[in-house]
């Protein structure tokens, strides 16, 4: 199996499991925010159920992207806002924020392992590259 194969399973069994009757996107807010103060302050204001929603359909475009190699406007507009020059998010965040999703899908996916995780890091390297070279590339 390719690691685009595992990651699609890995995906679909994570969206499908709710322990505890929290979806896989709550969860890795709550373990986002709790990363740190600097993360917890920038989403103060947020409405968080519709930040789960926008995560969600965004979670697309990073995917399409280790697929093609093409950036989308979805991820172009994502990556501008979250530079300098708009939301001033830090590259070193994009960190906390890939340790909160992979330490999510070890809870969430029942057949996770090493494969697994690996396949996570590497389909979703790109558009964090892309994201973090963002930050004062507009
Ligand atoms: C690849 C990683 C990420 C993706 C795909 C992503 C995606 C998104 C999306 C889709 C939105 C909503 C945009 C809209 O309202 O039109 C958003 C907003 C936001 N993101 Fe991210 N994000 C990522 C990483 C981060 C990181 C590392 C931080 C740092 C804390 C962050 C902080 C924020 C903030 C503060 C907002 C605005 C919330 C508000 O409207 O109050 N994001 N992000």
């Amino acid at each position: 199996m390719s690691f685009d194969d595992i990651f699609d399973a890995s995906y679909d069994r994570v969206l499908n499991a709710e322990p505890d009757h929290v979806d896989f996107f709550e969860a890795f807010y709550q373990r986002f925010l709790g990363s740190s103060p600097q993360v917890s302050v920038l989403f103060r204001h947020t409405d968080m159920a519709r930040q789960r929603s926008m995560l969600k359909k965004s979670f697309y475009s990073l995917i399409a992207f280790y697929a093609s190699g093409a950036v989308d406007n979805v991820l172009r507009k994502i990556a501008y806002l979250h530079s300098e020059r708009e939301l001033n998010i830090q590259p070193y965040l994009y960190d906390l924020w890939l340790e909160s999703l992979i330490s999510t899908v070890r809870d969430y996916d029942p057949a996770f392992d090493d494969e697994v995780e690996l396949a996570w890091r590497l389909v979703l390297s790109p558009g964090i590259t892309y994201m973090k070279f963002g930050y004062n590339h507009f």
